[in-house]
């Protein structure tokens, strides 16, 4: 069997701006990571992580894409020359997705780099071993949840062995099992082959234990920091917990809210459902939805919480019951929020995708968040004044102009929940809202979230980050697969 041997990684003065953008996104970056040791990059959101390992990787393109500065260097060579030894698992699981087949999705990275064909299968099957992901080869990537698609992009890398692991955030959108043996799976990985890895991860518990090495990188260029995990954030702690950086064990500073039993209309009584303001699905499962109040969805990957999510929002229709509103919220064509139209959702029921980019439809993030104010009706001043304080508040204010295609994974995430609270809707169904989120962006976020619920919204709420169920309180519903397959 061959492994490509572990890299040795060099940073000198480097940096890249993207075209179009008057800053660069990283900026006088230097370090050099000798062969099998662990990084966790860390940063700020929009510091500028991923740029740094789409450079890395050898994907960020040529003069059309941006300008960089200085060097790096893969074994001393260019990473565009490199590509073999490297693999990357991007930010976003769908990017790196390519075949339609899950056994032929694992298997291209593969046949791209002239593996024996007779060796082929056997590294499928173990890379698909190694991540838990046990699905058959013939099912549809398209069929994945968002989790198993993390899984599926991260087997397809680990097939290649290569001697540079570079991973985006991979464990975001992965139930807490899930996380478990990614990070196994990685750890198997990289002691088997000794091969270098770094891992780009807000949630820093997670990896720190694996880590031989912290490195972070400043919002305005340069490293906020580079050393051994410990001393790191033992030396650190105050400024990096200033620049977004999860910091183990440091307070949120956000009030925890209450944790309310589940409503008794959970006993499937339909006139109960309707006495009150809310959301009712039946699918499966009886679930009322509480004015003023949490209803958080937890369960593993793959149990339906994305499809019970877009079916309380009026997006799809449901597989088996209905799901009701309230009589105060009813539309022209009554109670089911499947009737309603898209203007009518706008104001009753805002859904935040689990994929930012599914909700995006203007040029400029200013354009994008007067969306809904504007098909609501709502003059310049009151637009304008709504747009600013949800720019300002989740730190875009400065990409007020900017395509929301190309801001980072963070910025994404902080505003598609941007878009959906700017049209003020009674209820508010967020698919995993705090993924991929800074100390910073996370506080501001739920922050907002516990505004909304003391203004008189629902919140629906699929998350698998503990914090999220403290401090939105409310009541938790947990998901199983046995239910999710059902409905
Ligand atoms: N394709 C692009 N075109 C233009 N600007 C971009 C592009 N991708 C990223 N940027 C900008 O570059 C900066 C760094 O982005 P990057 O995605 O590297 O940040 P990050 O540290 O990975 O953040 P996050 O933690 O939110 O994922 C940000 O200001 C972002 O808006
Ligand atoms: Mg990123």
């Amino acid at each position: 069997m061959t492994f490509a041997s572990p890299a040795r990684v060099q940073a000198a003065g480097w940096g890249w701006r993207y075209a179009g953008r008057k800053r660069p996104a990283v900026a006088d970056v230097s370090f050099t990571i000798e062969p099998g040791e662990r990084v966790l990059l860390l940063g700020a959101s929009g510091a500028g992580k991923s740029t740094l390992l789409a450079g890395l990787a050898g994907v960020l393109g040529d003069d059309d894409e941006g300008e960089r500065t200085g060097s790096l260097r893969i074994d001393g060579a260019a990473p565009e020359s490199r590509h073999g030894q490297v693999g990357l698992v991007l930010q976003d699981p769908d990017a790196g997705i390519v075949l339609s087949k899950v056994g032929d999705d694992v298997a291209f990275g593969c046949e791209n780099l002239g593996v024996a064909a007779s060796e082929i299968p056997g590294r499928v099957a173990e890379a698909l071993d190694a991540v838990g992901l046990d699905v058959p080869l013939q099912r549809p990537t398209k069929a994945l949840s968002g989790g198993q698609k993390q899984r599926l992009v991260l087997a397809g890398v680990l097939a290649m062995r290569p001697g540079l692991l570079l991973l985006d955030e991979p464990t975001a959108n992965l139930d807490p099992e899930g996380v478990g043996e990614v990070r196994a799976s990685v750890e198997r990985a990289v002691t088997s082959t000794g091969a270098t890895l770094i891992v780009v991860e807000h949630r820093t518990p997670i990896w720190v234990d694996l880590m031989t090495r912290v490195i972070v990188l400043g919002a305005d260029g340069g490293l906020l920091a580079d050393g051994a995990p410990d001393q790191v954030f033992a030396v650190h702690g105050d400024v990096l917990a200033d620049a977004g950086v999860w910091v183990p064990d440091r307070d949120i500073g956000l009030p925890v809210l209450e944790q309310v039993p589940a409503p008794d209309a959970l006993t499937a009584s339909a006139l109960a459902i309707a006495r009150e303001p809310g959301v009712v699905v039946q699918a499966g499962l009886d679930l009322r939805v509480p004015r003023a109040n949490a209803t958080v969805i937890t369960g593993p990957n793959g149990a339906g919480k994305s499809t019970l999510a877009l079916t309380l929002a009026g997006l799809i229709p449901e597989q088996s019951g209905e799901v009701r509103s309230a009589p105060e919220l009813a539309g022209r064509k009554g109670t089911r929020p499947i009737r309603w139209t898209s203007r009518e959702l706008l104001t009753r029921i805002g859904m935040v995708f689990q994929e930012p980019e599914h909700q995006f439809l203007a040029q400029t993030l200013r354009d994008e968040l007067a969306v809904g104010p504007r098909a609501l009706g709502w003059d310049r001043v009151k637009t304008d004044a709504v747009v600013d304080e949800l720019l300002e508040r989740l730190g875009l204010a400065p990409l007020a102009l900017a395509n929301p295609f190309t801001l980072s994974g963070g910025q994404k995430r902080r505003l598609s929940v941007a878009t959906v609270l700017a049209g003020a809707p009674e209820v508010i169904v967020l698919d995993e809202p705090t993924f991929g989120q800074d100390r910073r962006g996370w506080i501001s976020l739920v922050a907002l979230l516990q505004e909304e619920i003391a203004r008189g919204r629902s919140i629906i709420a699929v998350t698998h980050d503990d914090a999220v169920i403290r401090h939105l309180g409310g009541h938790c519903i947990e998901l199983g697969i046995e239910l999710g397959a059902a409905s």
